[in-house]
């Protein structure tokens, strides 16, 4: 039966845990505030250690806070990671992408710097400075950081932040053979951006019970045995896994040529596994290729997402091209699983923005299936836990939820 505006205004018959309000993913004060006390305090993937192989190969990279980066391979082979700025007057020290350089030097008056980040050169250093500054009193500014979970380059840019093992706890153990068996390597990496808010897209790789919307999904994995036996952990920060899902081709290999018969090394073939992690980093690992998801949120309604696509290392040119054909085929920018998933999110954000105004959004589904919507609750526990606010209440507007 249709609901006046009264009805469609009241709460939900759910405790407030099992909703949220829509202004979480619209309001520009609640993003200015999630920058400070969320973006700039956890662990979060910039790059992979393939796209710095060899020695002096620099990468630019955007923090989620928004702050600009330079991923540096050194001569000892080690990644250090420093802002890209120069101590002098502040221009950025790389524009390019990415290279190689034995020094990195500014553009603007030639300082130059050593991939460990101290200062090699000031140019008339001695004429302008005599002895009131030197090279040592300028070194770039280092970034804390580690490389764990598959060759990935997280960084933290709170100087007094816990290790990253402590962020991850044990949800690391889940992807633990697949990520540990042979060196990963980067083969493909597209980025979208996309007018909603990077929460949105976070809950849809957490969510299952939308796979009802993927025709690849519905014929690959939801008719398999055990498919809703599957349960979702939670574990510490937000994190959370799943169950792996069994995978049959079957359905969409008929009537083609193609057969896929590859597997990954420390894993299953036929398994799709999904590590979500707080607050914006999937591992979606479907042999024969892993995805990973890294997102900039550029403001409450733009982000960046970006997508790597993963093999292993020393593969064979044909192994990859099999590798790239499954990817692609579901997980590229023209597959037939992710752009989908686009589709729903930007809807969700027109329904929000020009809708009537609805003033929840529901995460209520409560079953011991995988299309329970615990994993998106247990994302907003530790959201509230971060910024301070309840996600069903952020502006204390309804005394009755603060107190519940
Ligand atoms: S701003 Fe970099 S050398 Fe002056
Ligand atoms: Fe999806």
């Amino acid at each position: 039966m249709p609901r006046t505006g009264t009805q469609w205004e009241s709460r939900p018959n759910l405790p407030p845990t099992h909703y949220v309000d829509p202004r979480v993913y619209t309001d520009q004060s609640l993003f200015e505030e999630e920058r400070e006390k969320i973006f700039d305090k956890v662990w979060a993937i910039v790059c992979h250690e393939s796209e710095v192989p060899n020695a002096y190969d620099y990468r630019r990279c955007q923090h989620m806070g928004g702050k600009e980066l330079l991923v540096v391979r050194g001569k000892d082979m080690k990644i250090r990671v420093f802002y890209n700025q120069c101590p002098h007057r502040g221009n950025v020290i790389a524009f390019e992408p990415s290279g190689n350089a034995k020094r990195l030097t500014c553009i603007f008056h030639l300082w130059s710097f050593d991939t460990k980040g101290n200062c090699v050169e000031i140019t008339r250093e001695k004429e302008g400075f005599q002895d009131r500054l030197s090279k040592k009193d300028v070194g770039l500014r280092a970034v804390k950081s580690e490389i764990d979970m598959g060759g990935f380059v997280w960084v933290n840019v709170d100087d007094d932040c816990e290790p990253l093992s402590e962020f991850l706890g044990d949800s690391i153990d889940f992807l633990q053979g697949e990520l540990s068996t042979a060196p990963l390597e980067i083969m493909c990496y597209h980025k979208t951006i996309v007018p909603t808010n990077y929460k949105l897209w976070h809950d849809t790789n957490r969510d299952l019970y939308h796979e009802f919307l993927h025709r690849q999904n519905r014929l690959i994995a939801m008719g398999q045995p055990g498919y809703l036996d599957r349960q979702y952990h939670m574990h510490v920060h937000g994190h959370v896994t799943a169950d792996p899902s069994v995978n049959s081709y079957k359905n969409i290999e008929k009537g083609t040529d193609i057969r896929r018969e590859m597997g990954w090394p420390g894993g299953e073939a036929n398994l799709h596994k999904l590590l979500n992690l707080f607050p914006t980093v999937t591992y979606n690992m479907r042999p024969p290729a892993l995805r990973i998801d890294t997102m900039v949120p550029l403001g409450p309604e733009e982000t960046i997402v970006e997508f790597r696509g993963y093999g292993i290392k020393g593969d064979s040119d044909e192994v990859r091209r099999e590798r790239m054909r499954d990817y692609n085929s579901f997980w590229g920018p023209f597959g037939r699983n992710l752009p989908e998933d686009f589709i729903a999110i930007v809807g969700q954000s027109i329904g929000l923005n020009h809708g009537r105004g609805s003033p929840y959004i529901l995460h209520g589904r409560e079953e011991e299936t995988p299309h329970s919507e615990v994993c998106i609750r247990h994302y907003f526990a530790e959201w509230s836990r971060m910024m301070g606010r309840s996600a069903a209440d952020p502006f204390n507007e309804m005394p009755a939820v603060a107190a519940e």
